[in-house]
């Protein structure tokens, strides 16, 4: 352990911590030190295994040499190149290599920071393309009930999380929500893809029918909706929803924010469901949760319908001071030398099988009312506390940690997305940890 790592900070005011129970977790602090692999050490000197990818994003497992490596050697060579109208070669490079394994089509680029900002760029290039390729009548925009596309106002806007939005005034006007597809009465205990449910894409028809498809830019879903609970997509539904969009001119949007990098067992989900958007959303396992960073792919003619009017002239007004940093795309670089030495963006395909048998093995385990999975994601829904809703699941996760494996919780759901290098032993001590864990819970 180095010098750095035995500093317990002794003042947790002055941290207003991010979506956690602050006051809960000053009194009881979750510290993690160090990473290796598949696992963390805490503060106190405990292993904890990652059942959970960090936030659904350290795909490769922690602290990986190439990427580690890559980040030292930018940070002493260019630390930062202005983003606007001034360019570095890494981030070019990782723009070539990210769409060489998008799917076909689309070959273009835009770099964030985050998920929740490249959720805001897919937004304003839908509304920008249809206004350059003279149907700027097309200003609203549809998202689905429980869905997360992070916290900045469109996201919150199109997104379904009513904690989420409730707090936050009108936000974006012109938006239209379709139903969302958990449908736990018919699909429960499902393995992959539930039966049912594909009908719900047809409420685009009722959306189009009130508002007109001429006023309609972009539909925007979660392939598989992870923060809400993981809730994944009846069979058809996506297809349904690819060819309403096409049928009406309106763009799709996939957020692959936590389906993007081998989470499925493919590339994107694009690739697993055989649909592809016209515009598809990414962060995270971008660059493995090392550094932030963001990417939007974009449809070739979506693109190039930019490309129009005076050279000198910017042709889409947006960008960030850090869109394709030096140390970002280094890390990009290094994240998907990784992922194609170790085969990462298709392993989950080999162990998903391994992976639904260990899940599905808990259901008679004590409170679970639901499983689900689908790539390498899983669900365990646990049923309520009568009058305390989530604080079961969240006692769930405390005793987790407690005991040395990191989950992750939301409502009453248990998520998993462990990295895609975990092995078959540490799936089968993640299950058997929560079957413990859950025995002991009141
Ligand atoms: C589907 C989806 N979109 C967007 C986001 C927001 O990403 P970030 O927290 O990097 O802003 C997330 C984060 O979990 C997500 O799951």
């Amino acid at each position: 352990m180095s010098a750095s790592n035995n500093v317990t900070p002794n003042d947790l005011s002055a941290f207003w911590m991010p979506f956690s129970a602050n006051r809960q977790f000053k009194k009881a602090p979750r510290m993690f030190v160090s990473a290796s692999g598949m696992y963390y050490t805490t503060a106190d000197g405990r292993q904890v295994l990652d059942a959970t990818a960090g936030l659904w994003c350290v795909n490769a497992g922690h602290c990986r040499p190439r990427i580690t490596e890559a980040i030292q050697q930018q940070a002493g060579e260019l630390d930062y190149a202005p983003a606007f109208q001034i360019g570095h070669p890494k981030a070019f490079e990782l723009a070539n290599q990210l769409s060489a394994i998008a799917p076909e089509g689309l070959d273009h680029v835009f770099f964030t920071n985050s998920g929740s900002e490249s959720v805001e760029t897919a937004l304003k290039i839908a509304l920008a393309y249809h206004r350059v390729s003279g149907q700027g009548s097309r200003f609203r925009l549809i998202g689905r009930e429980r869905a997360y596309h992070g916290v900045n106002f469109g996201g919150i806007s199109v997104g379904g999380i009513v904690p989420n939005r409730k707090m936050f005034g009108t936000l974006l006007t012109g938006v239209d929500h379709l139903p969302h597809t958990h449908l736990p009465e018919k699909n429960a205990f499902t393995r992959g893809e539930p039966e049912h449910g594909a009908e719900l894409a047809d409420e685009l028809e009722r959306i189009v029918a009130l508002h007109d498809a001429s006023t309609i830019a972009a539909v925007i879903v979660e392939p598989v909706a992870g923060s809400t609970g993981v809730l994944i997509p009846p069979k058809g539904y996506l297809q349904r929803l690819r060819d309403l969009c096409t049928k009406h001119g309106i763009l799709l949007i996939f957020d692959e924010v936590i389906t993007g990098y081998g989470r499925m067992g493919t590339p994107f989900a694009a690739d697993f469901y055989g649909i592809t958007p016209d515009i598809m959303v990414t962060a995270k396992g971008l660059t493995n949760g090392v550094i932030p960073m963001g990417a939007v792919f974009v449809r070739n003619e979506i693109h190039d319908a930019f490309m129009t009017g005076p050279e000198h002239l910017i042709e889409f007004m947006h960008g960030y001071t850090y869109s394709g940093n030096p140390m970002a795309a280094a890390a990009g670089l290094g994240t998907l030398a990784t992922y194609k030495e170790e085969g990462l963006l298709t392993r989950g395909a080999e162990l998903a099988p391994y992976w639904e048998e260990a899940l599905h093995s808990l259901a008679d385990a004590r409170h679970v009312i639901d499983i689900r999975n689908v790539g390498l994601i899983g669900a365990i829904e646990l049923s309520p506390i009568e009058g305390e809703p989530t604080k079961r699941a969240f006692t769930a996760f405390r005793k987790a940690f407690e005991k040395g494996l990191l989950i992750r919780t939301t409502g009453d759901i248990i998520a998993l997305s462990p990295p895609l290098i975990v092995s078959r032993a540490e799936i089968d001590q993640i299950v058997s940890m929560i079957r413990e864990i859950l025995t002991d819970l009141d």
